[in-house]
C-alpha cells in the first residue's frame, strides 16, 4: 500500500469545523486527507464498477461519513446510499457503515432495533392516520411529534391535546410524511449526550437547559460532564453495537425508570461534548478507522 488515502464524507461546500478536526488528524498521522462532497461521488457502470469523484478516478483506503447532505427525496437517499454501498463493496472501510447510517438516521427503526435487543426506549409509534396519533396522546398524556428524519432539535412539538395531535399529524400527513409519536418523558432539566468509539465511550455530558424542554446544544443547552457509570457504559456499548456503528452520539434521558435511549446518532455533533469534557473525538475517530484498515 502506498501512503494512505482517507476521506472525510459531507456535503457541505464550507468544511465545517468536525470536519476541519478530522482532516487535521488525518494529516498529523501523515495519511493523506480528501474532503469529499457526497453529491460528487458516482459509481459509473461501464465494463467494471468505476468509482468516480466529479468525474474523475479516485483511489481511497477510507472514509469517516459526516453528512449525507440535507436530503429531499428518496431518490436522492437512496443514490447516495448506493455509491457508499459500493465504495464499501470494493474494499474502502467506511465509518460509520451506509447501513448503520441509514438505520441510525430512521429514528423509527433505531427504536425498533433497540427495542428488540432489549434496551430501554420510549413508547413510540409511527403511524399514518390522524385518528392513532389521537389515540396515542390519549394514552400517553404528553407526547412529542418529530421528524422521522430530523437533528438538532428542529421539528419537533409537544403536544398533550388529542385534538391538537389530529391536527398536527393531518397537516404532517398531508405533505406525505408518517407521523412519528412518543411519549413525552419527564426528565430533570437535562439529558445525556454520550460518545462511543469503537468499543469505547469517550465519555458524556448533560446538556442542562432551562428555558427548553429540547435539549440539544443547538437549542442553547449548557454542558457539564457526566460520571460515566458502568449502566450507562454498558447502555451505550449495547446500542452502538446493535446498530452496527463505529462511532456515535447517543441521546439518553433519565426518566423515573431509569435511563431511556432517545436516538443513536451517526454523525453527531461534538462542539458541546468537547467544551463540557475537554476530549476531541477526532483524533480517536481517526485512529478507529486506521485500526479497521489494517485489520
Ligand atoms: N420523548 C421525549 N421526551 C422528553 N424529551 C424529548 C423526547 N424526545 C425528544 N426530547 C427532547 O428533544 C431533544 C431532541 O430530540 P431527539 O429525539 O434527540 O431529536 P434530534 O435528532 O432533533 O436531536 C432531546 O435531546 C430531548 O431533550
Ligand atoms: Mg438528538
Amino acid at each position: 500500500m502506498g501512503q494512505i488515502r482517507l476521506g472525510v464524507i459531507h456535503e457541505s461546500p464550507k468544511v465545517t469545523e468536525s470536519s476541519r478536526q478530522l482532516l487535521m488528524c488525518i494529516k498529523d498521522r501523515n495519511y493523506s486527507a480528501l474532503y469529499l462532497r457526497i453529491s460528487k461521488l458516482s459509481v459509473w457502470i461501464t465494463d467494471h464498477l468505476d468509482i468516480r469523484y466529479s468525474g474523475h478516478d479516485m483511489q481511497l483506503d477510507g472514509g469517516i461519513i459526516r453528512s449525507l447532505g440535507f436530503i429531499t427525496t428518496t431518490e436522492q437517499l437512496v443514490k447516495r446510499i448506493d455509491v457508499l454501498q459500493e465504495l464499501e463493496n470494493q474494499g474502502v472501510v467506511l465509518i460509520n457503515s451506509p447501513k448503520g447510517i441509514l438505520d441510525s438516521r430512521d429514528k423509527y427503526q433505531s427504536l425498533i432495533k433497540l427495542k428488540r435487543r432489549g434496551l430501554p426506549v420510549p413508547e413510540t409509534a409511527v403511524v399514518e392516520t390522524p385518528m392513532e396519533a389521537m389515540m396515542l396522546t390519549r394514552e400517553w398524556g404528553n407526547v412529542v411529534i418529530k421528524p422521522v428524519m430530523g437533528s438538532l432539535g428542529l421539528g419537533i412539538v409537544r403536544v398533550g391535546d388529542p385534538d391538537i395531535a389530529f391536527r398536527v399529524s393531518k397537516s404532517i400527513l398531508s405533505i406525505n410524511q408518517p407521523v412519528y409519536i412518543q411519549k413525552y418523558v419527564e426528565k430533570p432539566g437535562r439529558d445525556i449526550r454520550i460518545i462511543v468509539v469503537g468499543d469505547k465511550v469517550l465519555g458524556g455530558v448533560y446538556r442542562i437547559n432551562q428555558t427548553s424542554w429540547k435539549t440539544n446544544v443547538a437549542q442553547g443547552s449548557t454542558v457539564q460532564t457526566v460520571k460515566i457509570t458502568s449502566e450507562l457504559e454498558e447502555l451505550s456499548l449495547s446500542a452502538v453495537e446493535t446498530l452496527g456503528l463505529d462511532y456515535a452520539g447517543l441521546d439518553i434521558v433519565e426518566s423515573s425508570e431509569g435511563y431511556k435511549i432517545l436516538e443513536v446518532n451517526a454523525s453527531p455533533l461534538w462542539e458541546g461534548f468537547t467544551r463540557g469534557t475537554g476530549i476531541l473525538p477526532a483524533g480517536y475517530i481517526v485512529d478507529h478507522l486506521i485500526k479497521k484498515i489494517r485489520r
